[in-house]
């Protein structure tokens, strides 16, 4: 049994708390049964935090997570807080925590479940089975690039600045993730920029073609322009086993695959910094979704995409595979079995709210 670590919760706001609450009846049933004893927090961020303490995250929290095993993130953000200043908004806790823990590689897995296959937009034959991962970086890109802001020219109108910009190590280190993650895979890495018009997408290029060269001689590496792969990714998804891509780009791509599971509402990811000496790393576990502000409070959140991401939790940062496999045959057989929350609904099937998902997935583990 996994003991003395030390978990962090940051259900944050929207829908982030109702699915959170569902993610919590996981770990109780894991503890209860005696499968990990983690000590476990939880604490404001976002729009809740600003609420409380006038900043999305405060100092204390980020010291919680900087000293947590693992981070289980919700969503956050919503219309309440529209009006705040950008530099406070409830996204900048988001982007704080990303970066201020250093996890650079965003693993975004999109997997068709067989259950779900009717529930996707694409035709059944070209998601059935579809299995791929998109490698996203996180703290880099024009996400962060300096110079950036809005600057008042002369003649009083604006100009507003963001730059895109990455190195030759940021780029091989989420490199050298896709590479290895694609070695337990498929062995196929497709590597997306736009270096026909972006220097930053040619340095991107150059350095993944040597690491490959130099370090991953058994892994299959193709190069596509990112407005390609969003074509390709609708036309036939299943030509790719692992994408690796910059911030933006990443951000963008993972919701076009995500949509080709059926609902943003299934896809968890996972998102990894680099092991210190000890073997030691920040890990930040987060569902794709945002908060929803439209259907919060109503129930009708699918939370499966939190509990997914609890899966990866034991599975990345406690090596804890088996049960980690346990959840996700749990949300294969709901998924089969019982009703399903509005973003997946199909005819003939009770719709359920989020806390009868809870229910039906606790009940399928208890059988397990
Ligand atoms: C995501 C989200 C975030 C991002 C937002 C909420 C800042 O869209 O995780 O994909 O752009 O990274
Ligand atoms: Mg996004």
């Amino acid at each position: 049994m996994i003991a003395n670590k030390t978990l962090l919760l940051l259900p944050g706001d929207g829908i982030g708390p109702e699915v959170m609450a569902q993610a919590k009846r996981v770990l109780n049933w894991l503890q209860k049964t005696n499968r990990v004893s983690f000590e476990i927090s939880e604490d404001l961020v976002g729009g809740a935090a600003i609420d409380a303490h006038g900043v999305p995250v405060t100092e204390a929290t980020m010291v919680r997570a900087l000293a947590a095993d693992a981070v289980l993130f919700g969503s956050v953000g919503g219309p309440k807080w529209d009006s705040v200043p950008f530099d406070i908004r409830p996204e900048a806790a988001l982007l704080r925590l990303r970066k201020d823990l250093g996890v650079f590689a965003n693993l975004r897995p999109a997997k068709v479940f067989d259950a779900l296959v009717d529930a996707s937009s694409l035709k059944p034959e070209l998601v059935r089975g579809l299995d791929i991962l998109i490698v996203r970086e996180l703290i880099g890109g024009i996400y962060f690039g300096e110079p950036r802001g809005i600057e008042t020219l002369p003649d009083g109108s604006k100009r507003g600045v963001n730059t895109e910009v990455y190195t030759t190590a940021e780029i091989e280190r989420v490199g050298r993730v896709a590479f290895d993650m694609a070695r337990k895979r498929g062995k196929k890495v497709c590597s997306v920029e736009k270096a026909n018009v972006m220097e930053s997408g040619l340095l991107w290029r150059q350095v993944m073609t040597a690491l490959r060269n130099a370090e991953y001689p058994d892994v299959e590496l193709s190069h596509m322009y990112a407005d390609n792969c969003a074509m390709q990714l609708a036309r036939n998804p299943k030509q790719f086993d692992v994408i690796v891509t910059g911030n933006l780009f990443g951000d963008i791509l993972s919701d076009l695959a995500a949509m080709l599971t059926g609902s943003l509402g299934m896809l968890p990811s996972a998102t990894l910094g680099a092991a210190d000496e000890a073997g030691r790393r920040h890990a930040f576990y987060e569902p794709i979704h945002g908060s929803a502000p439209d259907i919060a409070g109503k129930g009708l959140a699918n939370p499966l995409a939190q509990i997914l991401s609890l899966a990866l939790l034991l599975r990345y940062s406690f090596d804890m595979e088996e049960d980690a496999k346990l959840i996700e045959q749990a949300v294969e057989r709901v998924l089969a079995t019982a009703g399903r929350t509005a973003d997946i609904a199909a005819p003939g099937r009770a719709q359920i709210s989020t806390s009868e998902m809870g229910d039906a997935l606790l009940a399928e583990l208890e059988r397990a």
